[in-house]
């Protein structure tokens, strides 16, 4: 398989709830996805199951070698909240060192080394190593979040809403940096976003989920011209800035 991971013909149900019915999504290495949706069409269920955290009800996932060699270290899932991963009692140090130590990365010097380095990529001063994450905004600790996933070397970040929580200057350099990083590393990418300015800026192709579906996948430089619906509805919503609330066309 040349695909660095295919979704194939997969379902999520819980009870009579479909979060996702019979999707299909291919990732190519290097590929940068987007995808866009509106609020509980199935964009983290989908995200989940390609990170292999949760076993679809029906249909598979498929991995290609760069992925299946490295396990969950090449596929990592950078969060809207970096709280969920990040314990109020680690330091950055701690939480930066953990994946190497864990993945038998590097030890000693070169951890220290490799740490430092991954500070730098992400533009936090050494200092920050010393810092917990009451100390941080929500900027520094995104940024120490892309930190980690940089030290497993991934093939792929699966990224939810990285930046919903910032407030837009902020959210502007972590796209930014996501951009200049994907340039210096080649790593593919999905990357979930309520605003289709954002997902556009950060992917070659959109795919629009509608109730757990993937109804349309088109090149980001062609949004514009959407045939389907939902895709329109997500359209008319970014043209009056008001993320989602456009109503069902009659
Ligand atoms: N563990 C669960 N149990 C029951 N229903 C769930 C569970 N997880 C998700 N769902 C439902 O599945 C649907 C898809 O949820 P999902 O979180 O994937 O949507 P989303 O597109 O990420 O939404 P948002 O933009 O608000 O983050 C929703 O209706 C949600 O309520
Ligand atoms: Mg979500």
């Amino acid at each position: 398989m040349d695909a660095l991971l295919e979704v194939r013909d997969v379902t999520v149900r819980y009870g009579h709830l479909y979060a996702l019915n019979q999707v299909s999504l291919r990732v190519d290495c290097g590929e940068r996805v987007g995808l866009v949706g509106a609020s509980g069409s199935g964009k983290s269920t989908l995200l989940h199951v390609m990170a292999g955290l949760l076993r679809p009800t029906a249909g598979t996932v498929v991995y290609g070698e760069p992925i299946a060699s490295g396990g969950y270290r090449a596929l990592t899932l950078v969060v809207q909240h970096p709280l969920e991963v990040f314990s109020p009692r680690q330091s950055v140090g701690d939480f930066l060192h953990e994946p190497l130590r864990n993945f038998r990365l590097a030890h000693g010097q070169e951890a220290k080394a490799a740490v430092r380095d991954a500070l730098a990529q992400v533009e936090l001063p050494p200092t920050a190593e010393d810092k917990y994450p009451h100390e941080l905004s929500g900027g520094q600790l995104q940024r120490v979040v892309i930190a980690r996933a940089l030290l497993l070397r991934p093939a792929c970040i699966l990224f939810d809403e990285p930046t919903s929580a910032l407030d837009v200057l902020t959210q502007a350099s972590i796209t930014a940096l996501i951009g200049d990083l994907q340039t210096r590393h080649g790593f593919a990418s999905v990357f979930v976003s309520h605003d289709l300015g954002v997902v556009q800026a950060m992917s070659d192709r959109i795919v629009v989920m509608d109730a757990g579906c993937a109804v349309e996948s088109l090149p980001a430089a062609r949004v514009k011209d959407a045939r389907h619906p939902a895709t329109q509805r997500l359209l008319a919503a970014d043209m009056y800035d008001v993320p989602f609330l456009a109503p069902t066309a009659k």
